[in-house]
């Protein structure tokens, strides 16, 4: 069943046209809208890619296919990588994003860079003027987001936060259902995830599996995207959280592979997660919500709803776009839908939906967890 739900398209003049488009021709239409009327006019937005390792094809890939934009350079301190996307492309790599900064004019830079480095090169970035969209999460310590936050809301620059699956239409199609009343308020929320990263993949990286650089294990490199679907499903902030964490089976790396916990947000609603890095595979995640008037289902690809009378509607991910069958199925498919938002944005149609600022509420839930479990203080003073 082929769910629709409310949202918008625009003219060229980036005016509302139509109210009554699923989310997949909405986004496209606005595209493709948007492009016909201004094509003539309208300079593309020129963009690199910082850090060309495991995610950046999603972003290779989804700048391809997005027309407001054209990648026009990449960079990598190792240089096979950089060269390997520049060739990919057809553009010029670096290996210092300073000397890129440089000579390349840019609009916006994509950054696919170590947790550690999030805030700092982003300032950088914005200090030149550049429009920043950053992966998640948003850096490993609250105060180095809120200073990224901070300048780009004095440069008066778009930063913006990758958070791909509230683009997933059944994380959409949940959101508006909710947020509409129909289901009532919410009373509680469950979610659990149970994934596996081997040692292979601890291994392979520099980076990953270490406090200073990662951040923290599970929840904040795996876990963020769940915790983030509720925390704008719920649409309120943590006030109160208690929750406990682990290494039960990564010997070799330091971060959590586990945790569990209980948050209560300003407006009452009570959730409960769970989560895992130790399983066997990486299974679908389920988030539970109890409302008043039915109980709501959703996982990464589906979502289902069954009210209190008894009626039931449901919703599925749409599987036909190019970047489908690119990278890992856990990542979504829903990249190319954040990125093409993010330049309708930049091009003054429309708000940015994921900025830092509300990125921000969910890096502090993260940052919470952190210092409500414990572990990763008690790390950091030894
Ligand atoms: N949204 C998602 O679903 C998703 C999925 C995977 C990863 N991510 C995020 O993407 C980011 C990158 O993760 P990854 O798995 O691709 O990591 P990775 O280690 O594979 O890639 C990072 C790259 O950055 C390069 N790099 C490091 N310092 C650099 C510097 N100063 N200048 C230029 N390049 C530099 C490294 O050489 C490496 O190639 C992380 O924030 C991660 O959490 C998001």
């Amino acid at each position: 069943m082929l769910v629709f739900y409310g949202t918008q398209c625009y003219n060229s003049n980036g005016k509302r046209i139509c109210a009554e488009c699923d989310l997949v021709s909405c986004l496209f239409a606005r595209e493709s809208v948007f492009i016909k009327g201004l094509k003539s006019t309208m300079k593309k937005f020129r963009v690199a890619v910082i850090g060309c390792g495991n995610i950046s094809v999603m972003h290779f890939a989804s700048i391809a296919m997005t027309e407001s934009c054209e990648l026009v350079a990449c960079c990598d301190i190792k240089e096979e990588r950089a060269r390997k996307w520049a060739e990919k492309y057809g553009v010029v790599y670096y290996t210092d994003y300073n000397e890129m900064f440089d000579k390349e004019a840019l609009d916006a830079v994509h950054l696919c860079l170590p947790h550690y480095i999030h805030s700092k090169v982003s300032i950088e970035a914005m200090e030149r003027g550049i429009n920043v969209l950053c992966e998640k999460p948003m850096d490993v310590s609250y105060e180095a987001a809120e200073l990224a936050v901070k300048r780009a809301e004095e440069l008066g620059v778009q930063f913006g936060i990758i958070s791909q699956c509230r683009y997933h239409d059944s994380s959409r199609f949940v959101k508006e259902r909710i947020s509409s009343g129909k289901l009532g308020k919410i009373i509680s929320v469950a979610s659990s995830l149970t994934w596996v990263r081997h040692d292979d993949y601890y291994k392979s990286s520099d980076w990953k599996g270490t406090w200073d650089k990662e951040g923290g294990g599970v929840i904040i490199n795996q876990a963020i995207h769940t915790l983030d679907l509720v925390r704008w499903i719920v649409d309120s902030e943590a006030k109160e959280i208690s929750c406990s964490m682990s290494n039960r089976a990564h010997p070799s790396v330091e971060v959590e592979d586990s945790s569990e916990g209980l948050i209560t947000f300003e407006n009452g609603v009570r959730y409960g997660f769970w989560c895992m890095n130790n399983y066997g595979i990486n299974e679908n995640i389920e988030i539970r919500i109890h409302c008043e008037r039915g109980e709501v289902r959703l996982g990464y690809n589906d979502a289902y709803i069954t009210y209190s009378d008894g009626t039931k509607e449901e919703a599925h991910n749409q599987e036909e776009e190019e970047c489908c069958g690119l990278g890992m199925d856990y990542w979504g498919i829903k990249h190319v839908r954040q990125i093409r938002q993010y330049y309708s944005a930049l091009a003054g149609c429309e708000e940015l939906e994921i900025s830092g600022r509300e990125a921000l509420k969910t890096h502090k839930m993260i940052m919470d967890i952190y210092d409500s479990a414990g572990m990763k203080s008690a790390f950091l003073k030894k």
